[in-house]
């Protein structure tokens, strides 16, 4: 195929981030943002992009979505035996983007990937649908499988043995990872490319933030 060239060229004006208004606390700024995203009925606010990073140095990402998160960090939950699962588990360096179109801002979030208490995933599991539960012990995630078939009956099967929908355990396999963040950058479109950038680093008990060049 021939390459192809895109089009997409767009003045940000929607907004502005400035140092004097944002919270000193990077959970509390993407709070305000996660809520601001939520009120413009932007589809799916929760979705990031996952990226990790295998032994060999290199990278992968996928989207999951964002489940909780408080000033110990940002929740996902996920296979531990897939790809992420892996990676997460040789190399816990993780980043988290979200990218809030319509608002025209991106926020990056960077730092240790840790598995949540057993307590915590089998609280979380107890909360999704039958179907998704039941979804949890059928799917191999990120193995190959040698048709959608495979998958179907896999699904059946499982469905079978556990017929009482209040007596679905959470497989071993499954739970979820929270990122404990180091470094919070919440980017902002601006008109002319003079966007807005500011970065919350750890340092130690408190944050200490800068603007970057964008
Ligand atoms: C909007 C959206 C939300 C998703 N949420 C999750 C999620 O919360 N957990 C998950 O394991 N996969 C989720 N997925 C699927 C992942 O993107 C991915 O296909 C899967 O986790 C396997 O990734 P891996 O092979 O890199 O481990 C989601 C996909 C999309 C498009």
């Amino acid at each position: 195929m021939e390459s192809r060239a895109t089009h997409a060229r767009k003045e940000y004006e929607r907004g502005a981030l400035d140092e004097t208004t944002a919270d000193h606390d990077p959970v509390r700024q993407f709070s305000r943002w996660y809520d601001e995203a939520v009120a413009a009925g932007i589809s799916e606010p929760e979705a990031m992009t996952l990226s990790t990073v295998a032994a060999d140095g290199r990278p992968s990402a996928r989207v999951v979505l964002l489940r909780n998160f408080d000033t110990r960090g940002f929740c996902f939950f996920t296979n531990y035996e897939s790809r992420k699962g892996r990676e997460l588990s040789v190399n816990p360096w993780a980043a988290l983007t979200f990218h809030w179109a319509d608002l025209e801002r991106q926020v990056r979030i960077e730092g240790r990937v840790a598995r949540t208490s057993a307590a915590e995933s089998d609280a979380y599991f107890a909360s999704r649908p039958s179907s998704s539960r039941i979804g949890a012990w059928s799917s191999p995630q990120s193995e190959v499988i040698a048709g959608r078939e495979v998958l179907e009956e896999l699904f059946t099967r499982q469905r079978e043995a556990f017929p009482d929908d209040t007596l679905i355990p959470r497989p071993e396999h499954w739970g979820g990872f929270r990122l404990e963040p180091d470094r919070i950058e919440f980017w902002q479109g601006r008109p002319s490319r003079l966007h807005d950038r500011l970065v919350y680093r750890r340092d130690s008990d408190c944050w200490k933030t800068a603007r970057l060049a964008p």
